[in-house]
């Protein structure tokens, strides 16, 4: 019987018969190229950019890595709410948020108007437009932009607001009944676009927060005929299917063309849609 250690020589492994195990190649580390400063911006809009030319691993890669730097998570912090943890998460994931801040806008509301402007080009040079419900200030950021220098914008919210270049700014209610003479004096003659954005707090209760919108968006439109000059536009903000019953039929006597539309940039779960009426029909009675 051989020797167990193999000591008398007959066992013993020859060097050739011993298998040394396979040299592992060495692996470079999966580096991700190097992508412009617009390229980064864009994968705060959700896109992953420049991935053309990426084998199919790296492409996996590239977005597994945009997906988790995008996706902020929020603590939740002792005292706060799980609704206000939620709102700071949404916020902070935002691209419209993320692009109004560095776009020097003071909401993401800005770009509902520009896409509403975009969509119907209501905003004209020179054209003089009343922003109801302004607070804080992005949609008449716009309208003084797109209007110019010799056009005027005058805005109103009960809530302050700092400043903007080209903006005269009024802090009342709008239900006011003061409130309709102080902008007519404010704007000094006819107005060509009537903007509505006023929405009061939502209580969650359907159909209470649609007869409050449909209440601002009426007093809003009996506003715009008193001021319009013939071919004016009114645009307001409206909730769960626009407007509806008494008030659909008033804008299609008063305005030539009534759309409903639904920006983009409104949130998907949101019921928010904006109705424009373009054409008024109307004498404006303010002159
Ligand atoms: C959605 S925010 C407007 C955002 C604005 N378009 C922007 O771009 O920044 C609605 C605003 O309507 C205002 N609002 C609601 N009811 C109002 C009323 N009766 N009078 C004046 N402002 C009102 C609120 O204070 C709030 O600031």
């Amino acid at each position: 019987m051989a020797h167990p250690s193999g000591k008398n020589g007959k066992n013993k492994p020859t060097k050739r018969a011993v298998k040394k195990p396979a040299k592992k190649p060495i692996r470079k580390p999966k580096t991700l190229p190097k992508q412009s400063d617009a390229a980064i911006a864009g994968t705060a809009l959700g896109k992953v950019p420049e991935k053309r030319g990426l084998s199919k691993a790296l492409k996996a890669d590239a977005d597994q890595l945009a997906r988790r730097s995008l996706h902020k998570k929020v603590k939740t912090a002792r005292g706060r709410k799980l609704s206000s943890t939620l709102w700071l998460e949404r916020q902070l994931n935002d691209p419209y948020v993320a692009r109004a801040k560095a776009e020097g806008y003071r909401s993401r509301a800005a770009y509902k108007l520009i896409e509403i402007d975009e969509k119907y080009k209501i905003l004209k040079k020179g054209a003089r437009v009343v922003d109801l419900g302004a607070a804080p200030g992005g949609w008449c950021q716009v309208a003084s932009k797109k209007v110019g220098a010799k056009g005027r914008v005058v805005g109103i919210d009960y809530l302050e607001m700092p400043a903007i270049e080209n903006v005269q700014l009024l802090q009342m209610d709008f239900n006011d009944p003061a409130a309709p003479d102080a902008l007519k004096k404010m704007i000094a003659g006819p107005v060509d676009v009537v903007l509505s954005d006023m929405a009061a707090p939502t209580t969650g209760h359907k159909q209470t927060d649609h007869m409050s919108i449909m209440a601002l968006c009426e007093a809003g439109l009996e506003f715009a005929e008193e001021v319009l000059v013939p071919g004016g536009v009114y645009v307001a903000k409206t909730f769960q299917g626009g407007a509806t019953g008494d008030l659909l039929v008033r804008l299609k006597k008063r305005f030539t063309k009534v759309t409903h539309f639904k920006p983009k940039s409104s949130r998907a779960d949101s019921a928010e849609m904006y109705v424009v009426a373009q054409g008024f029909r109307g004498e404006s009675r303010s002159d």
